[in-house]
């Protein structure tokens, strides 16, 4: 897999996808969004892939959508466009595996927001978040309004849309919105070893406890509850259930297949 805007390494079944913008601190444009649709589905159809790392280095994650490119844009543009952002980030919230966002320096508007599509954040001690887009004239419109209200609730998501202010990582943590921080320099290998953690485990499994998770956040209670009895009922019909179980009372680890 090669592109322009981003690196996309895979190593012992862990996809690791860097932003690679620097000289414009890995501003989103639309090549990136379409190169980031275009990963989602090519890493989803790669069996070998189990989990899926989307970093942006050690000095940067994101600063945001690329405001030079959006500067110009009418509202008819912005209307009648099918949003490159709203498809790839769609695409990798669905993506049937884990995905963690590792994230170092800034995590800015459209950078903070396609850091609420992974499944877990794990923050390096410099990284700072924020939605500024409000100083911008806009509001977040990569999900921001909708994805940080679920993570953090609504009153904290409020505060960061309206103010526009940045968070350091310890403050992000303490709100809920990332998983972990560790120091700048552990920021890939923390990383890489939660990862491979999700991808020793069976990967039906991961996938429909992260289904239930998602598609749960959309239902009311009674039918995420039923959403959930169902997802469970079928891993019966896996070799991993049979295998798991069977490890279980072998008293060894289990070998987990996928299938
Ligand atoms: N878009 C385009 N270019 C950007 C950018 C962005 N979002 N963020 C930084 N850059 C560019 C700068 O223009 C600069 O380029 P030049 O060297 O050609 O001037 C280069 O990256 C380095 O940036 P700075 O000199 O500004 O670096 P700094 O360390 O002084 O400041 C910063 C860093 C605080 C992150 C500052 O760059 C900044 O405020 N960036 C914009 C953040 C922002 O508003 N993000 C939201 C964008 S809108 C959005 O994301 C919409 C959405 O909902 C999807």
């Amino acid at each position: 897999m090669t592109y322009e805007t981003i690196i996309v390494e895979i190593e012992e079944g862990i996809a690791t996808v860097t932003l690679n913008r620097p000289d414009v601190l890995n501003a989103l444009n639309s090549q990136v969004f379409n190169e980031l649709a275009d990963v989602a589905v090519n890493l989803g159809e790669d069996d070998s892939v189990r989990a899926v790392i989307i970093t942006g280095g050690d000095k940067v994650f994101a600063a945001g959508a690329d405001i030079k490119a959006m500067a110009s844009l009418t509202a008819v543009d912005v209307a009648a466009s099918v949003r490159p952002s709203l498809r790839a980030f769609n695409l990798l919230e669905n993506m049937h595996k884990p995905v963690i966002a590792a994230i170092a320096g800034y995590a800015l508007g459209g950078g903070c927001e396609l850091t609420l599509t992974a499944d877990v954040r794990i923050a390096a001690d410099n990284a700072q978040f924020g939605l500024p887009e409000i100083k911008l004239g806009i509001l977040p419109g990569g999900g921001g309004t909708q994805r940080l209200p679920r993570l953090i609730g609504a009153g904290k998501a409020k505060e960061l849309i309206f103010s526009g202010d940045f968070i350091s990582a310890e403050e992000a943590l303490r709100v809920g919105l990332v998983n972990k921080v560790v120091p700048a320099d552990q920021l890939l290998t923390e990383a890489k070893k939660m990862a491979k953690k999700f991808a020793a485990r069976g990967a039906v499994a991961i996938y429909l406890a992260k289904s239930c998770v998602n598609e749960g956040l959309r239902m009311d209670l009674e039918m995420g509850l039923q959403y959930e009895h169902k997802c469970f009922g079928l891993l019966f019909a896996t070799e991993d259930q049979k295998e798991g179980m069977k490890a279980f009372i072998e008293k060894r680890k289990p070998n987990f297949q996928g299938k």
